[in-house]
This record gives structure tokens, C-alpha cells and sequence, in this order.
């Protein structure tokens, strides 16, 4: 049985000041929320004093990107290691925002990815089609190249440290969520996908969530799919009330 994993992406948003409300009103929120693995990842800055917040509760606490060095003349980069020095969980890799707006390539965020898990990070690896791409019918071939890219020689053993999280472009930020059949029959396509190239215990493992407009009114429904083991969730995670009871939802 996977346990539920809500984390919530709070993207270019927050100040010092509603960054460390937040996280401290989620935790009295969630305090008693043993069966679900809950995580938030602030912008950097915010990071050092979310991780120091979130200590001593089930709250995890990532980034949202990294580089693939580990230092140097990488004037901007922020390294794996530098996460993980400030007590960072997990990272955020491969979201379509990097993908769409930064120009991240599945190159650039495979060598993310085995960068990331070689400096002790769990990694949610985000995986989504274009609009154009759903409605042309290339959605399971697009999901494909994006996973097996992100993962290429990655090991079944390192698998145990990846979250795969489906966000259908279209569904971002904009209202629209994936039906529940919809979301259903992509992440069991996604579990299929990683049984045939991996082993079907890592199918059983791994974690799917799915991301695009998640909120309490629809969290129930979408976590109820088989294949659907958690939500990230971008808008409704900037409010701890929404992001709490989204978790609540899915129980
Ligand atoms: P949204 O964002 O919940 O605001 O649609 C999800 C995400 O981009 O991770």
C-alpha cells in the first residue's frame, strides 16, 4: 500500500514573512496527519528557515530546482549538496515551468535528477503534455520521452528515492483539472511504464501524484484512482487552511 504524499510547490511566491507563517500554521494543522507524507518546497531563500520551522513534524522541506554540479563557476546555480546542507528532503525537478518558460531539455533534467539522488535528495520528477499535445493525441508518447529521459540510468535501487508527479500542462494554474478518469488512466500508464523498463516492484513503489489546479473540491475524488498516490499542488499550497485540507480530503 503507497501512503499519500501532498506537497505543495509555492513556485515565485511568499515573502520572509508569510513563508514562515505558513509553515508553522501548516504544522499545527497537520500534526496529527500520521497517514499522509506531507512536503513543502519554498523559493531557495526561503529554505534555511522553512527546514528550521518544519523540524520536529512529519513536514518535508525541498526546492523547487537544482543544478547538475556540484560547485564552481556556475554564477546563479544552486548545488544539490547546498540543499542537502541545509537539511532539504527532496527537490522539485522537471516542471513544466522549467521545461516551458526556462528551457529545460530531458538532458539537462535527467543530469539533474542523478545529481540530485548521488548528493542523498529525493526527487519528485514532473512529467505533463501541452495542450496541443492532448488534443493531438500524443499525450501517452510525450509522457513517455519525458519519463524515460528523466530517469535514464537511474537504477531500480535509486527509484525508491523518486516521486513521479503528472501535471498536464493545460491543468496548471489555470482552473482546469484532468477529469479523475483522465488523470487515472495517464498515471496508470505511468506505473506501466516503469514496470516494463524497471520491475513491477518499482511500479509498486513509486509514487504518483498529480498536479494541475488540486483543491479541496477536487482532491477527494482524484486521490480515490487507483494509481493516484498524492497530489503537488502549486496555488492552493500558498494558504495553509486549502493545503491542509486537501490533505484531509484524500484520507
Ligand atoms: P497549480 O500548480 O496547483 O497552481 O495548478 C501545480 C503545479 O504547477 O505544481
Amino acid at each position: 500500500m503507497r501512503k499519500l504524499y501532498i506537497a505543495g510547490n509555492w513556485k515565485m511566491n511568499t515573502t520572509t514573512t508569510e513563508a514562515e507563517a505558513l509553515v508553522k500554521e501548516l504544522k499545527v494543522l497537520v500534526a496529527d496527519m500520521t497517514e499522509v507524507d506531507m512536503a513543502v518546497a519554498p523559493p531557495f531563500v526561503y529554505l534555511h528557515k522553512a527546514v528550521y520551522l518544519a523540524k520536529d513534524s512529519q513536514i518535508k522541506v525541498g526546492a523547487q530546482n537544482c543544478y547538475f554540479e556540484s560547485k564552481g563557476a556556475f554564477t546563479g546555480e544552486i548545488a544539490p549538496e547546498m540543499l542537502k546542507d541545509v537539511g532539504c528532503d527532496f527537490v522539485i525537478l522537471g516542471h513544466s515551468e522549467r521545461r516551458h518558460v526556462l528551457g529545460e531539455t530531458d538532458e539537462v533534467i535527467n543530469l539533474k535528477v542523478k545529481k540530485a539522488l548521488a548528493a542523498g535528495l529525493e526527487v519528485i520528477l514532473c512529467v505533463g503534455e501541452l495542450l496541443e499535445e492532448r488534443e493531438a493525441e500524443q499525450t501517452e508518447e510525450v509522457v513517455k520521452t519525458q519519463l524515460l529521459g528523466g530517469l535514464k540510468e537511474i537504477s531500480a535501487e535509486n527509484m525508491a528515492q523518486i516521486t513521479i508527479a503528472y501535471e498536464p500542462v493545460w491543468a496548471i494554474g489555470t482552473g482546469k483539472t484532468a477529469s479523475p478518469d483522465q488523470a487515472q488512466d495517464v498515471h496508470a500508464y505511468i506505473r506501466k511504464l516503469l514496470a516494463d523498463n524497471f520491475s513491477v516492484d518499482v511500479a509498486n513503489i513509486v509514487r504518483i501524484q498529480y498536479g494541475g489546479s488540486v483543491k479541496p473540491e477536487n482532491a477527494k475524488e482524484l486521490m480515490g484512482q487507483p494509481d493516484i498516490d498524492g497530489a503537488l499542488v502549486g496555488g492552493a499550497s500558498l494558504k495553509a487552511d486549502s493545503f491542509a485540507a486537501i490533505a484531509k480530503a484524500a484520507v
